[in-house]
């Protein structure tokens, strides 16, 4: 069921900076009336508040503090669209010497933390009428990068929780977008070295709603994702989104 932007309220996880950044002022250019920026720290939103003064309201959420996340959607009753957007990237290739501590943390953040999300925010959705919930996932869900291979994993996990929570939410009537960039110009792709063949952080936040106005599953917003979403497209439309029964009868 297509979700329209306009006069929804929306929160964003990460919204301070990168993407997160980018999909809060996308929200408002599509006519959002209110949006909740959860960000680590409260002060951090000062710029977005300057820019949309009372229609931008701040929250403190930190992914690895569940009891942040259950405060946040205690406090945000009204919203309509969940992006959990924030997430980590540690360099580490399975033979680093950090690899599985990398890991652990990659997990605590993207995927636990996606969890959480979902657990805390679902009732609050369906109490609104259902609305969407979006997760950023990766490329990398679908193709392990081996200098980014914890990441990678994390990103495969999340992409594998976002598939239950499609079948999950949509009884209560919430629209479910898997979000694929490939490299984005943000800190995280500027720290990880793929700053040169990066692109810009606007094309992932417009294709997150339109995906979502046009009732679609899965977004590929940049020029790598598009090619991945291409190949994996019949996949995707005969597996993944099909109702397959995990029954053998
Ligand atoms: N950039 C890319 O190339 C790319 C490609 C594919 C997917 N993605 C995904 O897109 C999402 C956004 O990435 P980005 O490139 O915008 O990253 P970024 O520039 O590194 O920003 C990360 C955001 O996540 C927040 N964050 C980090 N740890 C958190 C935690 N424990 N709890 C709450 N917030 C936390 C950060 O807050 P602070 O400011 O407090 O640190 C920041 O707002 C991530 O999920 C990422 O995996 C990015």
């Amino acid at each position: 069921m297509p979700v329209s932007v306009k006069d929804s309220v929306v929160l964003v996880t990460g919204a301070n900076r990168g993407i997160g950044r980018a999909i809060v002022d996308e929200a408002f250019e599509r006519g959002a009336s209110k949006v909740y920026a959860a960000v680590r720290d409260m002060d951090s939103t000062n710029p977005l508040k300057e820019q949309y003064g009372d229609k931008l309201v701040a929250l403190q959420l930190d992914l690895l503090d569940h009891n942040s996340i259950r405060a946040a959607a205690q406090a945000a009753r009204d919203v309509t669209i969940v992006i959990n957007n924030a997430g980590v990237l540690r360099t580490a290739s399975p033979l680093s010497e950090t690899a599985i501590e990398d890991m652990q943390y990659e997990m605590n953040v993207n995927v636990y933390g996606l969890i959480e999300m979902a657990r805390a925010f679902a009732p609050v959705l369906a109490s609104n009428g259902g609305g969407a919930f979006a997760q950023l996932n990766s490329v990398a869900s679908l193709k392990s990068f081996a200098d980014f291979a914890t990441y990678s994993a994390s990103k495969a996990a999340s992409y594998s929780i976002t598939q239950a929570l499609r079948d999950k939410l949509a009884e209560q009537g919430t629209e479910v977008i898997s979000v694929h960039p490939g490299p984005i110009q943000t800190d995280m792709a500027q720290d990880a070295g793929l700053g040169d063949i990066a692109e810009p952080p606007g094309l992932v936040a417009a294709a997150i709603f339109d995906a979502m106005e046009n009732g679609d599953f899965h977004a590929w917003p940049d020029s790598m994702a598009k090619q991945f979403g291409q190949s994996y497209s019949g996949f995707a439309r005969e597996v993944i989104e099909a109702d397959v029964s995990e029954s053998p009868n």
